[in-house]
């Protein structure tokens, strides 16, 4: 690669920062549609280039979308209705019904808290690095205390997001729902903090790609765009990743948690794809749904090849291997392949059920490698007890 030639020599901090820009850059290079690439990149500004996400305490993200203040008040959409009702019936107490008891050692080869499979870090011998068992299993537990980290930064969006979207969309039973998502994303906030608090006792700061979504779609004042967004595009990426990490920890906390979530996720993107369906196939003129098309393609792919863990190679591998050599090694992982296999097995679905998978935009998605997906069941069809029926 003439990259590698340019940059032989040269420090590894300063070839990783290099390395780093290219690929930001590369990135919103690759964002064809002109309307989507100049309403990604102000969070792409904020996010990637000024990382704001990693400089403060807090950020402010200036958020103005309309409030729909309804005078009706007329029971207006009965599936919603029936969710809401469900959400209702279904709320757990994050701190009652957990067993916080439990006593949870992340290093403990009996109770592994990622199965050693997940991420085979005795491949980066490839790279000259090898490592010991005990540095084995540091390197799993830094691993599930990142994931972790970025479930519960991802979950403060949903929080803010869910909020913004129960005041702007105009049913009624849309308002009553949403409220009770606002709650469960709460809970969820509070759960996720409280174990890697109190159990794993280490999180990481968010993801720059994660906050770049988030601070998209908080800042984007379409209702529709926070709920593409949030509803269907981040909760897939969240069922397709609590799923994952279920299905590969054996520690019977972690394992409780992540099924009380994903039950109350189920419902969240219920919700999204009864509003947006309606929405997007009867509402939005031509030239805004190819917006959206051509949106939600590029978040999928910003989902499928950006969440590589690079706050742990960061911290940990920055000066032992290259940052294309961790993405390779990250992205062909069995664990990942499982995460993305299950995100867009969820996700895909959902985006054909609303309208978003239109001839126009198909060739885009066989390209990537998406489409084998199209046919499987959407969120309509899957309830709370089918997806945990899904988990092993
Ligand atoms: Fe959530
Ligand atoms: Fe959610």
């Amino acid at each position: 690669m003439i990259l590698d030639k340019m940059l032989n020599g040269v420090p590894q901090p300063a070839r990783n920062r290099v390395e780093a820009t290219l690929e930001n850059v590369s990135l919103m290079l690759q964002v064809k549609n002109t309307k989507v690439a100049a309403s990604l990149a102000p969070s792409a500004v904020r996010g990637l280039l000024l990382r704001q996400g990693k400089r403060n305490d807090a950020v402010k993200m200036p958020a103005s979308h309309d409030v729909h203040f309804d005078l009706k008040y007329g029971l207006d959409f009965p599936e919603m209705n029936e969710l809401y009702r469900r959400a209702v019936a279904n709320q757990w107490d994050g701190d009652k019904d957990l067993d916080w008891s439990t006593d949870v050692d992340p290093m403990n080869p009996e109770v592994p808290i990622i199965n050693p499979d997940f991420m085979p870090f005795d491949r980066l011998k490839e790279y000259g690095i090898k490592l010991n068992a005990k540095e084995m299993a540091e390197a799993n537990y830094d691993m599930t205390c990142w994931m972790l980290s970025q479930f519960m930064h991802g979950e403060q969006g949903a929080l803010y997001a869910s909020a913004q979207v129960t005041e702007s969309v105009k049913w009624m039973d849309g308002k009553f729902y949403g409220a009770t998502q606002v709650m469960d994303e709460a809970r969820h906030l509070e759960v996720f903090l409280r174990y890697l608090d109190t159990k794993l006792e280490k999180s990481y700061q968010i993801n720059d790609n994660l906050f770049v979504i988030i601070d998209d779609l908080l800042t984007d004042s379409r209702w529709d765009v926070k709920f593409l967004g949030m509803q269907i595009m981040v909760e897939g990426l969240a069922l397709g990743a609590f799923s994952t990490l279920h299905n590969n920890t054996k520690e019977p906390l972690l394992r409780q948690l992540l099924k009380y979530v994903i039950q109350d996720e189920a419902r969240h993107v219920h919700y999204g794809v009864l509003a947006l369906r309606e929405h997007i196939r009867n509402e939005l003129s031509d030239a805004e749904r190819r917006e959206r098309e051509d949106w939600a393609f590029e978040v999928a792919l910003l989902m499928r090849n950006r969440f590589m863990g690079h706050e742990v190679y960061e911290e940990k591998y920055q000066g032992l291997m290259t940052r294309r050599q961790w993405n390779r090694f990250i992205l062909e992982s069995p664990g990942m392949q499982r995460f993305r296999h299950l995100m867009f097995k969820r996700l895909i679905p959902n985006l054909d059920y609303i309208g978003l998978l239109t001839p126009r935009v198909r060739k885009h998605y066989e390209d990537a490698g998406l489409w084998q997906f199209v046919g499987g069941k959407n969120a309509s069809q899957l309830s709370e007890k089918d997806l945990l029926a899904d988990l092993n």
